[in-house]
């Protein structure tokens, strides 16, 4: 597909902002959708609507079996058996369901869990919970100064007292690709579980949960083209992990007098309606991602990267976090420019109509380390063209003589 089809698909990408084209580059917070996906969604309302797993009339019956067919595509997605997909809220509620149906009851005073600096709040929080409530100890691997994970670090701290693993596969501010294999065979070595935050990495390069080694791996559909309001989490082993939602659908029996049996997976971790909507919407979304295909994809990515990174190089007083090195990151630019708060280059860039996420993008563990408060982060997605990666280049020159740099 060459990448004015593929725009093309994209109604937002028509509009205007601020009076200037939209140049949306913020994807690593969410993607955009293609009509594709919206019109399933539309669909789903207009002609099928009902409850799943529930009723026996027609319509119920069709939507759960559009609803579990979205299951299917999902799993061979990322080469997983269906009954290994749940379907959550996003991958912050993925995280979580394994730090309370895995890590509260598991893991004990003395076991350790370990973790990296640069991680997502959503991969950090849980396990900091963890350890407050079971007394566990958190460890924290470091990065070295270009911003690459430090693998003798992280294979120093991992102990036969570990008992979880838990690590990004792409860095949503470095943009650093880790090696999750690597990491899973430490893992392995240690009889630690290993737990893969994807919500990076799912939607910008092909995914494989057995080739990776890892026991669980979450991510989000926003941030892939898909609908908000629906995650994924896959589970290696369900039967390892309690529910952690419990309510109707959860269930083979309820008494008075004893507890409940727990229905099979991936049932027993699906709580009352989910988003049926949303999960269909995602189903079309898995089409759309392969129909472009996602070594494709990345490579798009790899591309614009290389072009974005060595112009924004040039720009006066910029710092650009991360390994320079394209074929390590995924297509997140994470900068500062002097002293100029971030905000206000957001704002600049904003005026021209380009879209970039400025703050600390949920990663203060990471903005200590890296010594700064905030960034900006340009992210890229496969609508985005070189053209675009131009004006935000302009946008950023602008912010220097605005500045008088
Ligand atoms: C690396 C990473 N992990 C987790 C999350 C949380 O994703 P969500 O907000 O969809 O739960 C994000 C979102 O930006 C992320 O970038």
């Amino acid at each position: 597909m060459l990448i004015d089809e593929i725009r093309n698909d994209f109604p937002i990408l028509k509009r205007k902002v601020n009076g200037k084209p939209l140049v949306y580059l913020d994807n690593a917070a969410t993607s955009q959708k293609p009509k594709q996906v919206i019109d399933a969604i539309k669909n789903f309302y207009e002609t099928q609507n009902a409850n799943i797993h529930r009723g026996i009339h027609q319509l119920s019956e069709e939507s759960t079996e559009a609803f579990e067919r979205s299951r299917e595509k999902v799993a061979k997605f990322i080469s997983a058996k269906p009954e290994q997909i749940i379907f959550t809220k996003n991958t912050t509620e993925s995280i979580n369901t394994i730090a309370y149906g895995y890590g509260l009851k598991n893991i004990k005073k003395g076991d350790e869990i370990l973790t990296t600096v640069m991680e997502h709040h959503s991969n950090f929080l849980p396990w900091q919970l963890v350890k407050k409530h079971t007394g566990a100890t958190l460890k924290i691997a470091d990065i070295t100064d270009d911003g690459l994970l430090k693998m003798n670090h992280l294979e120093k701290l991992a102990t036969k007292k570990t008992k979880l693993v838990a690590v990004t596969q792409v860095s949503n501010v470095l943009g650093t690709i880790n090696p999750v294999k690597e990491i899973s065979e430490i893992a392995q070595k240690n009889n630690s579980l290993f737990l893969v935050d994807g919500a990076q990495a799912a939607p910008h390069m092909p995914v494989d949960v057995k080739k990776t080694g890892c026991d669980f791996y979450a991510f989000s559909s926003h941030k892939m083209l898909g609908p908000t309001g629906i995650g994924v989490l896959y589970i290696k082993d369900p039967d390892k992990v309690d529910p952690f939602l419990v309510g109707g659908g959860t269930i083979k029996e309820v008494y008075t007098d004893k507890e409940a049996v727990w229905h099979d997976s991936p049932w027993k971790f699906e709580g009352g309606t989910p988003d049926v909507s949303g999960v269909i919407g995602f189903g079309a979304t898995v089409d759309y991602l392969n129909k472009i295909g996602m070594e494709k994809i990345r490579k798009h990515e790899e591309e614009i990267t290389k072009y974005a990174l060595d112009k924004l190089l040039k720009i006066k007083n910029i710092t650009i976090y991360g390994p320079m090195d394209h074929r390590l990151r995924g297509a997140v630019i994470a900068f500062n420019i002097g002293g100029i708060h971030p905000h206000d280059v957001a704002a600049i860039l904003d005026s021209e109509g380009i879209a970039v996420r400025p703050g600390h993008a949920c990663c203060k563990p990471l903005m200590s380390r890296l010594d700064i408060l905030a960034m900006c982060r340009a992210s890229f997605y496969i609508y985005n063209t070189k053209n675009e990666a131009d004006v935000l280049v302009s946008g950023l020159e602008k912010v220097n003589k605005i500045f008088k740099r």
